[in-house]
């Protein structure tokens, strides 16, 4: 940060934050238990502010230091910052099909998960590639691999995979499927900030990885996201695709082609403009420096929830974590047994009565939403892993702050119910 006056802002900055209102201002007075809090700080608004006095709003030298310091957080050699997840997934399923990386020939078959974040499936239709669901594991929440195995046929080319709720998947069998059926694998992380399979992080394992840093997430750059791979050709690619296919922004090409174009105005590829701000990435620089801190805390607040669900195992769950993952936990997603006497719908009503904001799993078994019936490639009829998270699944937030208060609270709302119903 180059602002002198930081330390004379620092105290009216922190004199304006309404510490109460971290707990998201707009629903503060329905809930005590949000799904989601604030987690910047005075540090994060100094930084806008810095942006903003200098100057430096679009990407600058914060775009790049955030970059820099994400891939090594990560253990990879390229970062590239966009304005949300989604942009991400959209870059990486267009940077497949582009005619400088063909990868993916448009109308491949790629097979993606069916309990995600929708524009994970979004991304690759709108780039010309035909998605295939695959079912999903109620227990893990992630792709069920025998299924994932059942549906590889001669049309399939390639696998988008999901660490849902920041759970890894089980990346050694992943990763056989792929060598086996000479399958391409990307990642979307974008609830997965942290989490890592026998010590790597996800994300690493496939040609490009997703992260996401919209408010509720791991870290918040406000919207944000960042794409992450191992190929300086690929990171170029997607420093294209980012912004409009110009040439200036590629990091690797130094020559600009001998076309007498002037290289200010010359584009390379076409693409979107994606790009974030500077004040977004100056956030995230500030947030990845927190970042250790809310692992260590979402880990101890999920152990201390954890010891009450054990009481009640016959009714219901948290997802199960493999024991070579290190999972970044997103979230509280717990799964009703099949033998769980009563209806999720009449748990969740007194959740909500009782000030605990609830969500389901995602959006559910995606192929239910509405806009599936829009789109014949979106219909895949057997589903049991999926209709079960649609039917027995949801999740309360998890916040990275010290919480046994409020999880002993949360464990008292489930036990009224509980002891009513069963
Ligand atoms: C699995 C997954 N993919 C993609 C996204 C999209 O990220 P964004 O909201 O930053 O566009 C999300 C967002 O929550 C997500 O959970």
């Amino acid at each position: 940060m180059n602002l002198k006056y930081t330390y004379q802002l620092r105290e009216p900055v922190q004199a304006l934050m309404n510490e109460s209102s971290r707990i998201n201002s707009f629903k503060m007075q329905k809930y005590w238990y949000p799904l989601s809090i604030a987690t910047y700080d005075v540090e994060e608004i100094l930084s806008a502010i810095d942006s903003l006095c200098s100057f430096r709003t679009t990407m600058w030298e914060k775009t790049i230091e955030f970059e820099r310091q994400f891939a090594h957080e990560v253990g990879c050699s390229e970062a590239i910052m966009v304005n949300s997840g989604s942009s991400a997934d959209l870059l990486i399923a267009f940077a497949l099909v582009n005619p400088t990386n063909k990868s993916l020939n448009p109308g491949d078959e790629i097979l993606v998960p069916s309990v995600t974040w929708p524009t994970q499936i979004w991304s690759p239709m709108m780039a010309g590639l035909k998605v295939r669901f695959v079912d999903t594991d109620p227990n893990s929440l992630n792709m069920d691999l025998n299924d994932l195995e059942a549906k590889i046929s001669s049309n399939t080319r390639a696998i988008s995979l999901v660490h849902l709720m920041g759970n890894p998947c089980n990346m050694d069998r992943v990763l056989s499927i792929c060598q086996k059926n000479n399958l391409i694998l990307i990642e979307d992380c974008c609830e997965a900030l942290g989490a890592a399979f026998k010590g790597k992080a996800v994300g690493t394992f496939g040609l490009a990885g997703s992260f996401s840093f919209f408010f509720s997430h791991h870290i918040t750059t406000m919207e944000g996201g960042m794409i992450i791979c191992n190929d300086q050709q690929l990171s170029d690619l997607f420093r294209l695709l980012r912004a409009h296919g110009w040439a200036r922004n590629t990091k690797y090409i130094k020559t600009a082609p001998e076309t007498g174009i002037d290289p200010m105005y010359m584009f390379l590829n076409w693409g979107f403009n994606v790009r974030p701000s500077e004040l977004q990435a100056g956030f995230g620089l500030e947030q990845l420096r927190r970042l250790p801190a809310f692992h260590a805390q979402r880990v101890a607040n999920v152990s201390y929830f954890q010891r009450y669900l054990n009481n009640h195992s016959e009714i219901m769950h948290l997802m199960k974590v493999l024991p070579d993952a290190d999972c970044s936990w997103f979230a509280l997603p717990i799964m009703l047994t099949p033998e769980c006497p009563f209806e999720k719908q009449s748990l969740l009503t007194h959740l909500e009565e009782q000030g605990v904001e609830t969500r389901p799993i995602v959006a559910g078994n995606l192929t239910k939403q509405p806009v599936c019936k829009l789109y014949p490639e979106l219909q895949e009829g057997n589903l049991p892993g999926s209709d079960a998270i649609h039917d027995r699944g949801f999740y309360l937030g998890l916040h990275p702050f010290e919480a046994t208060k409020n999880l002993d609270r949360l464990a008292d709302i489930f036990e009224q119910f509980i002891r009513k119903h069963t």
